[in-house]
C-alpha cells in the first residue's frame, strides 16, 4: 500500500522506490527459475538486442517475443568470429517479453496482489501487464540503455504505461543502476513511437523526437535487492554500462490500462490465444 506521502512523491518525481517489495524467497525463486530457462535455451538461436541500434531489433525473433520467452544477447558477448566469449549464462542481455504469462514462477511473482493495489492507487483503472523482462546487466559487458521514455515503446491512447522495476541484486552506480531525471514525466510526451509493420517483419520509429533532455539532471536510483522502483511511463531514464565484476539482475514489468486504446501498430502484439490479463482477475 502506498501512503499519501508515497503518492505525492511519485506524482512529484515520476518514480518511487519501495524497499522490500520482493521477499528473499521470491528473489531466490526468480533467480533459480531463470537459470533453468537458460539451461534449456539453445544458444544457436541467437539474437542481439541493442537499445542503441534499433535496426538490430528488426527481426521476427524480437517481434515474436511478445508472446514467448526469448533470449537476447549482449552486443559485446561475441568475438570477431561471432562466437560467445563467455558462457551463455554470462552473455545474455535480457529475456522477454511474456515470462509473466508463460512461466509459472514468474506468473506468481508478477501477479502479486500488491501490484494490483499499487496500480489502482496510482490511477490505473484496469491494469494489465503488457510485458516482462529479466535483465542481467552482465559483469564487464552489460551494455548501456540510452535515455528514453517507456511510453515511446508501449504507447496507449491516452498514455498509461507504468514500469515496475524489481531489483534481484543490489543495484549501485558501480554495476549500472537506473538513472532518471526527476520530474521529467511532467513535460509533454513527444510523438515518437516504436512500431511494427502489419506483417511483423519490421520494427521502426515514427513521429518526432522531443527537445534534447539535459542529462546533467540524471540522478542515480541505487536500491537494495528486493526493492521496487515504480516508473511513470513518461519519466526519462537510462542506465550506464556495467564495467564492474558484479551483475545487476532485475525483473521489469510494464503495465498499461486496459481502458486505454492499444494501437494495432505497437511493436508488441499478442495473438488471440494469449491476450493481456487484467490484474484484478488473477489469483
Ligand atoms: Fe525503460
Amino acid at each position: 500500500m502506498l501512503s499519501p506521502t508515497d503518492l505525492a512523491q511519485f506524482q512529484k518525481d515520476g518514480y518511487l522506490i519501495l524497499p522490500n517489495y520482493l521477499s528473499s524467497d521470491e528473489v531466490a525463486s526468480a533467480r533459480k527459475q531463470i537459470t533453468s530457462i537458460i539451461d534449456r535455451f539453445d544458444s544457436s538461436e541467437v539474437s542481439v538486442f541493442s537499445t542503441t541500434d534499433h535496426s538490430v531489433t528488426s527481426t521476427s525473433y524480437f517481434v515474436e517475443s511478445a508472446s514467448r520467452i526469448n533470449c537476447f544477447f549482449e552486443e559485446a558477448a561475441f568475438d570477431k568470429q561471432g562466437q560467445l566469449k563467455q558462457p551463455k549464462e554470462l552473455s545474455i542481455n535480457k529475456i522477454g517479453h511474456a515470462l509473466h504469462d508463460l512461466d509459472p514462477v514468474f506468473y506468481l511473482i508478477s501477479y502479486k496482489k500488491e501490484l494490483t493495489v499499487i496500480c489502482h492507487q496510482i490511477g490505473i483503472e484496469a491494469p494489465s501487464i503488457a510485458q516482462s523482462q529479466y535483465i542481467f546487466k552482465q559483469p564487464g559487458i552489460g551494455g548501456k540503455v540510452a535515455p528514453h521514455r517507456d511510453s515511446t515503446f508501449l504507447y496507449t491512447n491516452p498514455p498509461s504505461c507504468t514500469g515496475f522495476w524489481m531489483a534481484l541484486e543490489d543495484a549501485t552506480l558501480e554495476n549500472g543502476c537506473l538513472m532518471a531525471i526527476p520530474g521529467s514525466h511532467k513535460s509533454e510526451l513527444e510523438s515518437l513511437r516504436f512500431v511494427r509493420n502489419a506483417k511483423g517483419t519490421e520494427t521502426f520509429f515514427i513521429g518526432e523526437a522531443g527537445p534534447q533532455w539535459n542529462l546533467n539532471q540524471m540522478v542515480p536510483l541505487e536500491v537494495a535487492c528486493g526493492s521496487l522502483i515504480i516508473l511513470h511511463g513518461a519519466l526519462v531514464h537510462m542506465s550506464t554500462p556495467n564495467r564492474s565484476r558484479k551483475s545487476r539482475h532485475a525483473l521489469v514489468l510494464h503495465t498499461v490500462d486496459g481502458a486505454a486504446e492499444w494501437p494495432a501498430d505497437n511493436w508488441l502484439q499478442r495473438p488471440d490465444n494469449l491476450p493481456f490479463k487484467i490484474l484484478d482477475q488473477q489469483v
